[in-house]
């Protein structure tokens, strides 16, 4: 198959695919089952060639998803099948160093627990390979910096898993933002049950809830002022109401469940000030388990403009009798041709569209719009809303 060379201008020649690129998974847990797999094969960019995970049921519960081999949950039956046996017997690696070593991988999607993404990236940059990193990639502003150093240095596309970048609603929100006047005031909600990864409930391996969930809210916060304003200051409040030090049986996503003992807040609520004196406040709940909802509000001197996430729903209010839904028809077409795409059923809308987009910036040498700047600065936030949860005072960013 075709591959040709193109001049990257920011670190020398470097190959540009025009058949489907060898792409590596490095973690194949719940997202990449549940919501990256199915992307990647609705892309039709990537062909999967080498799996790494310790747990050699999750890696076979990866290669059956991908394969198209139905998950028997009670019997592992899938885990038997002769493709996923024969898959794993040559292309699977208990770790990213086999993977990398052996694999031959142009393009990796890193999705392990948060702690262990930036050494990850770092390895899999220095044999090469372009990276698709889920959030957080690092807990500091600086470890974001030192990678987009290295990936600029070795002509590699890096990009990060914020998907709602790539979320026609959230697309469209942006828009209508732009053609209203300038946004005063911005609000999230997230009230949700407790997820259902152990690890999320540890600080040091998730990075703590502001920097492991709520950098998706902060990015969003940033993006709807067009990434130009810093945030100036920003004030939390937050404890632990539900889970706390000790272990306890919740209501989980799907199910009720035996937490472990928690080290971070299930819920707060998070106020920014930027330095345009914008306002945005986030609200988190981890222990609402019904009746979830994401939802964000942006307001400004001539209009309030709702989101439902979740719902795919926007609703902007303009002037008395003047509210417009979109979609204003109820299959969504209308409105996602705007915005030149559509999106299927999947964790979070944008699930496809970000890696149509991780293929373009690797074959054309472009910098992805979830880069790794505009990742540094929701981290930005997110490490200020700990702090000042941690000190109990205002922080200036
Ligand atoms: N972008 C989003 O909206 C979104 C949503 C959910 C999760 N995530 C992110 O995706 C990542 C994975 O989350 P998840 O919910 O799938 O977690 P998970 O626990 O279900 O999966 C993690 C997998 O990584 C494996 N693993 C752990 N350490 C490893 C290592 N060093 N090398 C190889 N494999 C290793 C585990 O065995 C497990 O199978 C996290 O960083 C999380 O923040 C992003």
């Amino acid at each position: 198959m075709a591959t040709s060379l193109r001049n990257t201008g920011n670190g020398g020649e470097r190959r540009v695919h025009t058949r489907p690129i060898r792409l590596g998974i490095i973690g194949c847990g719940a997202i990449v089952r549940a919501q990256h797999l199915p992307a990647i094969r609705s892309a039709g960019c990537f062909d999967l060639v080498a799996v790494a995970d310790h747990s050699p049921e999750a890696a076979s519960d990866a290669v059956a998803a991908w394969l198209g081999i139905p998950i028997e949950r009670q019997s592992s039956e899938h885990r038997r099948h002769p493709d996923v046996h024969n898959f794993l017997e040559r292309r699977w690696w208990p770790d990213a160093s086999g993977l990398l070593e052996a694999s031959g991988v142009e393009a990796v999607l890193i999705a392990t627990p948060n702690n262990t993404h930036s050494t990850i990236a770092r390895a899999c940059l220095a044999e090469g390979a372009h990276v698709f990193c889920e959030k957080p990639v690092a807990f500091t502003v600086e470890a974001h910096d030192a990678l987009d150093r290295m990936a600029t240095e070795k002509g590699l596309t890096f990009q990060v898993g914020l998907v709602l970048r790539y979320s026609a609603v959230f697309r469209h929100l942006r828009t209508l933002v732009e053609e209203s006047s300038p946004p005063l005031m911005m609000m999230i909600s997230e009230f949700r049950p407790f997820p259902h990864m152990e690890w999320r409930f540890s600080r040091t391996v998730s990075g703590g809830v502001f920097i492991e969930k709520n950098c998706h809210h902060f990015d969003l916060f940033n993006w709807m002022l067009g990434d130009a304003v810093r945030p100036a200051r920003v004030v939390t409040f937050g404890g632990q109401a539900v889970l706390k030090d000790q272990p306890r049986d919740c209501w989980c996503l799907y199910e009720k469940k035996r937490l472990p003992a928690s080290e971070i807040p299930d819920h707060a609520w998070v106020l920014v000030e930027y330095e345009n004196g914008v306002r945005a406040q986030l609200g988190l709940s981890f222990f609402c388990p019904w009746g979830r909802e994401f939802r964000m509000s942006v307001l400004s001197e001539e209009s309030k403009i709702d989101v439902y996430e979740m719902d795919r729903l926007i609703y902007v209010h303009k002037a008395p009798d003047k509210t417009q839904r979109f979609p204003p028809d109820p299959t969504g077409r209308a409105w996602q041709d705007e915005v030149g795409y559509h999106e299927e059923g999947a964790v979070h809308s944008g699930a496809t569209q970000q890696w149509v987009e991780f293929a373009d910036c690797i074959r054309t040498a472009r910098r992805p719009w979830c880069d790794l700047t505009r990742a540094r600065e929701s981290i930005r936030l997110a490490v200020a809303a700990q702090r000042s949860l941690d000190e109990g005072r205002i922080v200036e960013v």
